[in-house]
């Protein structure tokens, strides 16, 4: 089949129908071992999901414009609405900011330019209109009818290269950016504990949620207190971003004899000697002194993995934490424990501990920056906007 002009192609959200379509056509990428109706079961559980449900969460499809209810759609994806903090030079302000996943385009529509096409038109939908550069009518027809129109930045994570750099809210303009894509990793063995557990307390999936929205705040304080003066942002940990990691991970269990671990974090008091200076006995640990770990697993594909997804720790609490994490990883039975863009200060006790950092082949996160009040220059964005805690 001859590639259709793509004048004549747009991106609506996808029917009832066209979600189930696409989901029976991803399953032979992402099946993970489950059959096709185990895959479509947990992905209704996803879509029943405070962070699935009201207007966080959609299907899009590239179809032809005279055939908007088609099957036959031409590549689909899916976006998640997340609260951000952005911080520029007039200050912090929570604003909306997307994730994108499950670009797919069936087998035998590859190679035409549809994914491409879905993706530059996604901009449209996300991006507030006046902050992207004028829509090229003249190639793409009219921009696309529905959009939400709110996004300061969206990100994905690649595992096609830069791919996506090529997709642009223009032809001449960058698309997702791949920003840093660090891994550290150690193998779980017998041996690699470095830190006899002190009083850490483990954290279950109920105990998470104040954590993280403890955590949210001192975030938001951070980035309003930092110097810099270019424009960073930050998705909130305890806004659906972790919650999101550890439901899936649950649910991708399904009826399997793996156990569902107890445990999905830890968090540390701070040594005496610095949290004697600012706390008396019997003072509630300050917020300030927060010291946690949030994990949850991949067991698909191998290696398995306990995969931290939030770790906030200074160089003190950072050996117990470890530990932790480390022992977890050992008694859930998974082979490598991993983390993303730990922080270098970090660096010599990963040496210490037999870790390893890398960069990563795959999942490499990407962005695309739109804004919140102010229109950067296309070309100077990738240089000077931060993604501040991008962690898994
Ligand atoms: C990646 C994918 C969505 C591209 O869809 P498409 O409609 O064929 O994309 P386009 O025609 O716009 O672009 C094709 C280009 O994508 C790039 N591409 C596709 N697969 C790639 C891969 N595995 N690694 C790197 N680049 C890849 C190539 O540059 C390719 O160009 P080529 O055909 O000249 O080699 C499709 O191959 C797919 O569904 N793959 C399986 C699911 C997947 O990996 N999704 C991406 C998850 S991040």
């Amino acid at each position: 089949m001859a590639a259709i002009p793509l004048s004549q192609l747009t991106i609506k959200q996808a029917t009832p129908s066209q979600v189930e379509q696409s989901r029976r056509q991803t399953w032979i990428e992402w099946n993970r071992g489950r059959s096709v109706e185990e895959y479509l079961r947990q992905n209704a559980e996803m879509d029943k999901c405070s962070f699935s449900t009201s207007d966080r969460f959609f299907t899009w499809v590239l179809v032809p414009r005279d055939e908007p209810d088609t099957l036959a759609f031409l590549s689909s994806c899916e976006t998640y609405r997340r609260n951000i903090i952005v911080k520029n030079d007039s200050g912090v302000k929570e604003t909306a900011g997307y994730g994108i996943a499950s670009v797919f385009t069936r087998p035998d529509f590859r190679g035409k330019g549809y994914a491409s096409h879905m993706m530059r038109l996604l901009h449209w939908v996300l991006a507030p209109h006046e902050l992207l550069p004028h829509f090229p009518h003249g190639i793409w027809g009219s921009p696309p009818s529905q959009a939400l129109g709110d996004a300061a930045v969206s990100v994905l994570y690649s595992d096609v290269g830069g791919f996506y750099e090529r997709c642009g809210p223009t032809p001449e303009t960058p698309g997702w950016i791949p920003t840093a894509q660090r891994s550290t990793v150690w193998p779980v063995r017998t041996d690699n504990v470095v830190f006899r557990p002190t009083s850490v307390r483990w954290l279950d999936e109920d105990s998470l949620t104040p954590l993280l929205h403890q955590d949210d705040r001192l975030v938001t304080n951070e980035l309003a207190l930092s110097s810099n003066t270019e424009p960073r942002f930050t998705f909130l940990p305890g806004d659906d971003q972790v919650e999101f990691q550890i439901k899936r991970y649950l649910l991708s269990l399904g009826d399997s004899e793996i156990k569902s671990p107890k445990s999905f974090g830890v968090s540390v008091p701070e040594p005496p000697s610095q949290a004697a200076d600012s706390k008396s006995d019997g003072e509630q640990e300050p917020e300030s002194q927060l010291a946690f770990a949030v994990w949850t697993f991949e067991l698909k594909p191998q290696p398995s993995r306990l995969i931290i997804c939030r770790l906030r720790a200074t160089p003190e609490s950072f050996p117990p934490i470890l530990d932790a994490a480390l022992s977890e990883a050992r008694k859930v039975g998974v082979e490598i424990m991993e983390v993303w863009n730990l922080p270098s200060e970090f660096e010599e006790m990963v040496d210490q501990t037999g870790g390893k950092t890398f960069e990563r082949e795959d999942h490499w996160p990407c962005m695309a920056w739109y804004g919140v009040d102010d229109k950067l220059e296309s070309t100077n964005w990738k240089q000077i906007v931060k993604w501040v805690n991008n962690e898994k």
